[in-house]
């Protein structure tokens, strides 16, 4: 029965979990405001809200799974890929508690997280199944041949699709993060009302900073001849991206899972939170006799659940890491 804490704090959430023989007890996430006024997330502001944070995330995620520290078998870090300031606030936290109760540290590729964050709970995909991973600075088909055993077979070659949804947002004058606030006024708008084109991009690789520039010509040339076009066509604009990118993603996802066939399908990362998207995925499914496998909301942007399962896992293989280990702002699947 081993009770891991875990830590995230990859980019500008700050979290913590506790993990009992792989059944999440808790997973508090502190979000940081900060960043709306700029725009983004500026590293070195996100790095001084974590280190404020970190310490209040742990024990809350503590008391609310009713776990004693002292009853900790071994923490887990996300070590990369991230911002590297945040990466040292949670990693230097980890090393740290480790150090004063003598526990073995696990280090946690977030990526890969994202993905073994469908392990927690009961309906759990079958190995090997195809994970379409979508975040603010990733876009992966990942084919998952065990729990440590993932190949990615396609991946943006330049703007990750969150990233795309976020620019959108900004050229239509919305805070950041846009993702959510595009997918919020797509419900009431209409997806066919424009048309972006969709990349041909060999392959499984994607393609965002085409149908991004296509978007803010777009924009641009609507508002040149309307100031007001945005204010008066929002819903219709969020709902025509918002397909857009989603189409953009499933028919890659499709065509994998058909050339490799594969029936189990899971969608992971922030953007897999998006309305869309998660509709999209389960037509199709349901149209090709696939099984779907969508994280729960809380599970789909950063997290520290998704570290609690992913060093759950590490804890049975006995792969630990030691004191000398450092944050990578890169890390490529180990
Ligand atoms: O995985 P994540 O929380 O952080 C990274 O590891 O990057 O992903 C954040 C991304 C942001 O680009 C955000 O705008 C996007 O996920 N996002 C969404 C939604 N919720 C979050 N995009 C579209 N629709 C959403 N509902
Ligand atoms: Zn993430």
């Amino acid at each position: 029965m081993p009770v891991i804490l875990a830590i995230e704090s990859s980019c500008d959430e700050t979290s913590a979990s506790v993990c009992v023989d792989g059944e999440i007890l808790s997973n508090v996430i502190a979000n940081q405001t900060i960043h709306e006024a700029y725009g983004g997330v500026v590293p070195e502001l996100a790095s001084r809200v974590h280190q404020q944070n970190i310490v209040p995330a742990v024990q809350q995620a503590l008391l609310n799974a009713k776990v004693n520290k002292n009853d900790i078998d071994a923490v887990a870090f996300t070590r990369g890929p991230g911002l590297l300031g945040s990466l040292l606030v949670g990693v230097s936290f980890a090393k740290a508690f480790a150090l004063a109760k003598n526990l073995p540290l696990i280090d946690i590729n977030h990526m890969q997280a994202h993905i073994l964050a469908h392990f927690i709970g009961d309906h759990k995909p079958t190995f090997p199944f195809l994970c379409l991973t979508v975040s603010g600075g990733h876009t992966q088909i990942v084919l998952v041949k065990d729990h440590f055993d993932m190949e990615i077979i396609g991946q943006t070659l330049d703007d990750a699709a969150g990233e795309a949804m976020d620019k959108t947002s900004k050229i239509l004058g919305l805070p950041y993060p846009g993702g959510p606030l595009i997918d919020k006024h797509a419900r009431s708008g209409n997806p066919d009302a424009y048309k972006f084109p969709e990349p041909q991009i060999p392959g499984y690789n994607f393609s965002f900073s085409g149908v991004k520039t296509a978007i803010l010509y777009f924009i641009r040339d609507n508002v040149a001849k309307n100031p007001n076009f945005i204010q008066e066509n929002l819903a219709d604009i969020c709902a025509s991206v918002e397909k857009r990118i989603a189409t953009i993603l499933l028919n890659k996802l499709k065509r994998a899972a058909e050339e490799y066939g594969i029936k189990d399908i899971a969608l992971a990362g922030g953007v897999s939170a998006n309305t869309g998207l998660r509709e999209g995925l389960t037509n199709l499914c349901a149209d090709k006799g696939w099984n779907c496998f969508i994280p729960k909301f809380e599970y789909c942007t950063d997290n520290a659940a998704m570290i609690a399962i992913a060093g759950h896992y590490k804890y049975l293989k006995g792969e630990f890491v030691g004191q000398e280990v450092a944050p990578l702002a890169r890390m490529p699947f180990g």
